[in-house]
């Protein structure tokens, strides 16, 4: 019988510029860990929050890690509980999807302790209570793809249909954090509830475009693709120098380069040639507006969350 189980969760790039509220990417350089210990009593416990963000509820309602897995918990009608251990490797409030991995973290170790485990697609519904804690507003563009792995689309909400889309080989992910923090709840708040005909026509063409690009290898199509015509003009101001930023991974080679998530997190796509120029002009262009940053460079790895002990 197992006791203890540790599962890993990958950070996400929510969006990837065109594809809002239904698009995301794993990022498998960064992320959450949820660590699990059986217990008689049942029902879930946080004991400890370690790691990049301390000041998260550690009542199981209010947490995403706890909500995801005291539903799980629940729909199984299992007679032991669980404490918990959450170890945050993702920074809160980054645009990086943490709220969305520590909830499936805690999912995937839980479903480990289950003697008929669920699949993935089963999974999703529970850690999307979880992630509703903390967002507000039901999106799954962060949880698909720290479950699923890879660059993930979601069609529909209440049940949802998701497609793994491939990455042409070769392709890498530079995020450059900077230190300040954006709320995602007044990220969401600002946006304009309506779209001009011609953007949304811009739009559409460019996110099929860049799927159909994905799938044929085709780096041009994706460059030409990448652009935001909707969400970006609205957030961008709430960036310090996200314009220039921009430009400058735009001028060091970046294929496409927008707001992962609700920011303040800036991804761009390149090849891997190209990268650690991008990087340091990305993070050049933040330090002329004063901000300092944290950077990774990370593949878009299909591997998904997962149990690691
Ligand atoms: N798609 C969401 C947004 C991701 O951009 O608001 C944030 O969690």
């Amino acid at each position: 019988m197992r006791t203890t189980a540790t599962a890993f969760a990958p950070a996400t790039v929510a969006n990837v510029g065109i594809g809002f509220d239904i698009l995301g990417h794993a990022v498998e350089a960064i992320g959450d860990k949820v660590h699990l210990t059986r217990t008689a009593t049942p029902g879930v416990r946080i004991q400890a929050i370690t790691g990049l963000a301390l000041d998260l509820p550690l009542e199981p309602e209010q947490n995403t890690a706890g909500q995801a897995l005291k539903s799980l918990v629940e729909s199984q009608g299992l007679d032991f509980g669980f404490d918990m251990v959450i170890e945050k490797g993702i920074p809160l409030g980054s645009g990086l999807g943490g709220s969305a991995a520590s909830a499936v973290a805690a999912v995937v170790a839980g479903n480990a302790f289950l003697e008929k485990p669920l699949t993935s697609l089963e999974l999703l519904k529970f850690a999307m209570k979880g992630e509703a804690v903390a967002s507000g507003s039901v999106h799954v563009d962060n949880i698909a793809p720290s479950l699923f792995g890879g660059l993930v689309l979601t069609v529909g909400i209440d049940f949802p249909r998701t497609k793994q889309i491939p990455v042409p080989p070769g392709i890498r992910c530079v995020l450059v954090h900077p230190h300040m923090y954006l709320s995602t709840k007044e990220a969401r708040r600002i946006l304009s509830r309506t779209v001009e005909m011609s953007d949304l026509v811009w739009q559409c063409a460019n996110l099929a475009g860049f799927i159909s690009a994905c799938y044929t290898n085709d780096l041009d199509m994706i460059r030409d693709a990448f652009e935001d015509v909707v969400v970006e003009p609205q957030r961008q101001a709430l960036i310090p120098g996200f314009k220039d930023v921009k430009r400058s991974a735009m001028a060091a080679g970046a294929l496409g380069c927008s707001i992962s998530g609700a920011g303040p997190t800036v991804f761009a796509w390149c090849e891997q040639k190209d990268a650690k120029d991008i990087e340091t002009a990305m993070s050049k262009a933040f330090l002329m507006h004063g901000l300092q940053s944290d950077r990774w460079i990370s593949e878009i790895e299909p591997k998904g969350a997962r149990v690691i002990a």
